[in-house]
């Protein structure tokens, strides 16, 4: 009830949880009005981390955490503080105020009245946490493998990997911020920054309910990923299962990698070369061998010159499941610009890819190598951050990140 209490009081712009209780009753339907405006949560709790496959919102933030400290009492007590934290801010709750009027307030503010906007908050931890710092080694997730090295890669080692990565998703950038922020204030003595990246601009859908998005090459992104709606994909793709511990069975691994893509290259392309390279239609999503989006690509198709009508480079052929033994990826990437790139004078921008599995070596990996060595966007590709980590899976209520992870 007090959370209900204080979740009303903070939508009602009085943001002071802790001392506003008697007052919110009368804040009542106001913040009601605009939780229902701003739509909404998605539920933190249950068999499956939020933010994998829940319906992609339109931001995204990735943070990478380098843990400082060697105690993992303190570790588990972050992890825990964590869970605990994205568990209010999912449902829109502010951390409240300190009871100490000398201290800072314990919530920064900046998502005041911003409503929960669907956010998710996912977490994942990299292979470094498995050292020999913590004494984890024994419950380390059974296929976190650093990732090889691609053609094409370029990556800034500081923008790449992480002990920790929390991935926060929603329909409001200064959401995810907040969310990022206050995961921040909690690390203080434990854990530093290692990176920060946002992302606008989904480029997935995990249901048909959602149209298919476009990317910033211009093309729909999205049309051929694993949808909700087919369970046993999911099972056979993304959930881990067998030869897991315990906290990893629901569980998956997630794969972030920033590609910058030459879009003033890119689109200097007449349409044909653009939608050859592709293997699909700009403007309606089809495949090349037929009309509509939905329509599944004919690979053995070919012209009267007996050419594959879908090339032998396009991306949908190299990256998709019959050119790799039936792998497939759960693909939840956002768009990116950073500005200019001082070195070219031309956009920093392009693709954050996202993606989740059961096991990136069996199938991110070699997806992945297909596309550097044979696919014809590999050229206005560069990757430049990459990332591996282990996402638990779900909590259940009562538990944190910290108990699940070192055990209570
Ligand atoms: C900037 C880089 C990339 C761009 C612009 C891009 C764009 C696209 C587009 C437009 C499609 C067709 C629509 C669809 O089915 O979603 C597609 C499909 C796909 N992409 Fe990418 N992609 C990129 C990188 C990657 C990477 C790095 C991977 C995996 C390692 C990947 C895996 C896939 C897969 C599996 C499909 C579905 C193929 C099928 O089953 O038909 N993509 N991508």
């Amino acid at each position: 009830v007090s959370d209900e209490l204080s979740r009303r009081a903070l939508l009602g712009g009085l943001g002071t949880a802790g001392l506003a209780l008697g007052a919110a009753a009368a804040a009542a339907s106001p913040a009601d009005a605009a939780v229902t405006q701003r739509g909404d949560t998605v539920p933190f709790f249950g068999r499956h981390q939020a933010g994998i496959a829940t319906p992609p919102p339109e931001y995204f933030a990735l943070l990478g955490l380098d843990v400082t400290t060697t105690s993992v009492f303190l570790l588990r007590a972050f992890l825990n503080r964590a869970s605990d934290a994205a568990q209010r801010l999912t449902r829109g709750q502010s951390l409240g105020t300190n009871p100490n009027p000398y201290g800072p307030p314990l919530d920064t503010g900046e998502a005041m009245g911003r409503g929960p906007a669907n956010l998710t908050i996912t977490i994942g931890y990299g292979p470094s946490l498995f050292d020999d710092r913590f004494g984890l080694a024994a419950r380390r997730p059974a296929a976190l493998e650093t990732l090889p090295s691609f053609a094409g890669d370029a990556l800034d080692p500081q923008l790449s990997d992480g002990d920790i990565v929390l991935q926060f998703c929603s329909d409001d950038p200064q959401v995810n911020f907040h969310a990022a922020h206050t995961v921040e204030r909690l690390a203080y003595g434990v854990a530093t920054l290692r990176y920060f990246h946002v992302g606008f601009g989904r480029t997935s859908s995990t249901s048909r309910d959602q149209v298919t998005p476009r990317n910033l090459l211009g093309f729909k992104d999205g049309t051929d990923n694993l949808q909700v709606d087919a369970p046993r994909a999911y099972a056979a793709h993304v959930w881990a299962r067998h030869g897991e511990p315990a906290y990893m069975v629901g569980g998956t691994y997630l794969v972030q990698r920033k590609i910058r893509v030459a879009l003033e290259s890119w689109s200097a392309n007449s349409l044909d070369a653009q939608e050859s390279l592709i293997g699909r239609r700009k403007v309606s999503g089809a495949p090349l061998t037929s009309q509509h989006e939905h329509d599944r690509p004919d690979l053995h198709a070919v012209d009267a010159s007996g050419v594959h009508v879908i090339a032998d480079n396009a991306h949908v052929r190299v990256a998709g499941p019959a050119a790799n033994l039936g792998r497939r990826l759960l693909r939840r990437g956002f768009g990116f610009v950073d500005g200019l790139d001082p070195t070219t004078g031309q956009f920093s921008a392009g693709l954050h890819f996202v993606c989740f599995q059961k096991n990136p070596g069996e199938q991110f990996v070699p997806i992945q190598q297909n596309i550097a060595l044979n696919d014809g966007l590999a050229p206005y590709l560069t990757t430049v951050a990459s990332a591996v980590a282990a996402c638990p899976r779900g909590l259940r209520r009562g538990e944190g990140w910290g108990d699940q992870l070192v055990g209570a």
